[in-house]
């Protein structure tokens, strides 16, 4: 595996690899087996796998929240190797962001609601760092997980409006034996939040049972989503709701296919997670 850390250098082997397909894998590192798995499927696309490492200062709405992010590069590289990477690009700060860089991407739907309403610049942060790893890697297809579902329409979206010419694949959330959705974030639980940060998919699977029982109405599931999750004093929802799984409008009467949307802090650590409700599935 070649690892670059220079924009430069990264440009000039990228300008050598002209006649292959070439997949972009972005991450923020501390990599697990949700990336590995996203690392896996994308090897069936393409003839190189890139893999990027830059945790997003301007994605993330608190210096608190960003000071505390998992890092664990020299792990990293070791694991990206061990599992058939062949580039992969982790540049500093400043070459991505130097000093006079006042440009934005900002796709309005997505920068309004839910991640973008309650972390303010988040879904700005990211379209801004997609579009520029997107301009720098010139990728033919760039993957990105399910879990992070408004992220994963909010690129589908400004790739279609930008006419970026970038294939997007989504890879399904990868979960532990209990169901908890793989997330970096997760290193930042004690023993007892992971307890309870289990029953958050708990709570949507509740939730789309009842549609598939019969209830029709959002406000009816997202009641019972919330009842079920209040009993658990280390879970403090940010949003639950339910949404067309394909333009991200909110839905009152559930007649489509709809994703079931969570955010919630469990203990000090901030959490999402969704399940999808698929009509033909009955
Ligand atoms: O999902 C992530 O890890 C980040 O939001 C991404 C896509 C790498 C952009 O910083």
């Amino acid at each position: 595996m070649k690892i670059y850390y220079k924009i430069d250098d990264f440009l000039d082997a990228r300008s050598k690899l002209n006649s292959k397909k070439i997949i972009l894998v972005p991450t923020m590192g501390s990599i697990h087996e949700g990336h590995i798995s996203l690392i896996n499927k994308a090897k069936l696309y393409a003839d190189i796998v890139i893999v990027t490492i830059f945790i997003n200062p301007i994605q993330f709405n608190s210096s608190i929240d960003y000071d505390s992010y998992p890092r664990s590069i020299e792990e990293d590289k070791k694991t990206l190797e061990k599992n058939g990477v062949d580039i992969l690009f982790c540049p500093s700060t400043p070459e991505i962001y130097p000093e006079k860089f006042q440009t934005s991407v900002n796709v309005r739907l997505f920068s309004e609601v839910l991640e973008g309403k309650f972390r303010k610049g988040h879904m700005e942060g990211v379209a801004t760092i997609v579009t520029k790893l997107f301009n720098l890697v010139r990728p033919d297809f760039a993957i990105f997980g399910e879990k992070d579902f408004q992220q994963l329409l909010l690129i589908k979206s400004f790739v279609q409006d930008l006419n970026i010419p970038v294939k997007i694949i989504s890879g399904e959330t990868i979960r532990d034996n209990e169901g908890l959705a793989l997330s970096s974030r997760n290193e930042k639980l004690t023993n007892n939040e992971k307890t309870q940060a289990i029953q958050i998919i708990k709570s949507l699977n509740l939730g789309v049972e009842k549609i598939r029982s019969g209830e029709k109405e959002s406000d009816k599931i997202i009641k019972k989503i919330r009842d079920y999750l209040e009993d658990f004093n280390l879970i403090q929802i940010e949003y639950i709701s339910i949404r067309d799984v394909n333009n991200f409008e909110k839905v009152h009467q559930i007649d489509r296919d709809v994703i079931v949307l969570i955010a919630a802090f469990v203990g000090k650590t901030r959490l999402i997670d969704n399940l999808i409700y698929r009509k033909k599935n009955g």
